[in-house]
């Protein structure tokens, strides 16, 4: 089935982290029902444990879509398309989403769309109403979650170049562990910087690795390791409140100066780029966001973060991209929403997503694409 005889609204999936998350999204964008589930299981591990995900998808799923389903008031049969993540993340729950999602574009007999989930983080910006005047081509995306953290430039629809990443942690694993040393629950971004703003950074400096450095990667295995050697003298003492609220200001100032270093770098490597834009989980730190749109500003750029809810893993941006893919195929007169056969894979890097108008280049749609879970690209 072709996209041609499909009409809206598209369903979607979400499923390749801890969030279980489902949407219906319209042909114009406008959300019809947004549903999220995030799984407490992992919380005594201080991480999200890729069993526990798995089974948490497996279980949660088919009630989450049938109630998306019901907040949107509709039938299964009025779903014109359906999506999902598809890679890169942890492969069991994608084959989850993945899985049910192409279940139900078969049984429907409708399209199906294998969306890349970074893509998505990538073209969120892009939902119509989120951004003033809208989000145009080409603007850099600051892409900071517990999974993922890298500098993207996005040209087009299909069209990204990754210009830098962590060579470590992400941005938001660095917070979840700080948070553990620190005694704070998981996920630890926000007790960090809940702790961070009674809190004196001054007694309790701390590096900032790779500032400075040409390019935009990242590090910040220095940063954790530095923090655990403030708190090393307080090993087997209750820690001083005064002493971790300053240690957890301190932190968070470090993450924000890297970041704010790493970014500016970026944005000389894209000199083209029309908007700065964050997102993933870490995008909702406050003391990050001033930092993002001081330097924006100091660019002649306007800074956008779509909304927390959005910002997070969750599945209307799976369908936006869905829909974003869908429009640019048609444009290019090429077929959309025939992915059935493209499997879920943990490691499915951005500039692979080009393939999808290679027919315009004389290749074969799929031929490069990483056949299975095995992989050896990188994100
Ligand atoms: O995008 P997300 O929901 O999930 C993925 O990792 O894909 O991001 C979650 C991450 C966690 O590491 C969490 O600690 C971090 O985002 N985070 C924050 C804040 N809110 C969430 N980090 C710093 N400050 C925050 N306010
Ligand atoms: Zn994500």
């Amino acid at each position: 089935m072709t996209l041609s005889s499909s009409p809206a609204p598209i369903l979607a999936i979400e499923s390749s982290c801890d969030d279980t998350a489902c949407a219906i999204l319209d042909a114009d964008g406008t959300v019809l029902a947004d549903t999220v589930l995030s799984q407490a299981g992992h919380v005594p591990f201080g991480g999200v444990v890729p069993e526990i995900a798995a089974r948490a998808h497996l279980a949660a799923l088919p009630a989450l879509v049938r109630r998306t389903l019901d907040d949107a008031g509709m039938r299964a049969t009025d779903i014109g398309a359906v999506a999902a993540s598809t890679g890169p993340g942890l492969i069991g729950g994608l084959i989850v989403g993945a899985g049910l999602a192409k279940g139900l574009a078969v049984a429907l007999d409708r399209p199906f769309v294998a969306v890349n989930h970074i893509e998505a983080h990538a073209l969120t910006a892009r939902l119509p109403g989120l951004v003033p005047g809208g989000a145009a081509f080409p603007y850099l995306l600051l892409l900071v979650s517990g999974g993922h953290c890298q500098c993207i430039a996005v040209e087009g629809v299909g069209r990204y170049r990754r210009l830098g990443g962590t060579i470590d942690d992400a941005a938001g694993e660095a917070f979840d562990k700080v948070a553990k040393m620190l005694g704070l629950g998981w996920p630890g971004g926000p007790a960090v910087e809940a702790l961070a703003r009674e809190g004196d950074p001054a007694p309790w400096p701390l590096p900032r690795p790779l500032l400075g450095r040409p390019g935009c990667d990242f590090s910040f295995s220095g940063l954790k390791t530095a923090v655990a050697q403030k708190l090393a003298p307080f090993a087997g003492d209750a820690l001083p409140r005064a002493a971790a609220a300053g240690i957890a200001a301190s932190f968070q100032d470090a993450v924000a100066d890297i970041v704010a270093d790493r970014v500016a770098h970026a944005l000389e490597m894209m000199p083209q780029a029309t908007l700065l834009v964050a997102a993933g989980g870490v995008a909702a730190n406050g003391a990050l966001r001033a930092r993002l749109t001081a330097l924006a500003d100091a660019h002649g750029l306007p800074f956008a973060a779509p909304p927390l809810r959005l910002c997070t893993d969750n599945a209307v941006m799976v369908g936006w991209a869905a829909i974003e893919t869908i429009r640019a195929c048609r444009a290019l007169g090429l077929p959309a929403g025939q992915d059935l056969d493209l499997l879920p894979r943990p490691r499915w890097p951005l500039e692979q997503m080009a393939e999808r108008f290679a027919p315009l280049h004389g290749r074969a749609p799929s031929s490069s694409m990483c056949p299975s879970s095995m992989c050896p690209d990188s994100m």
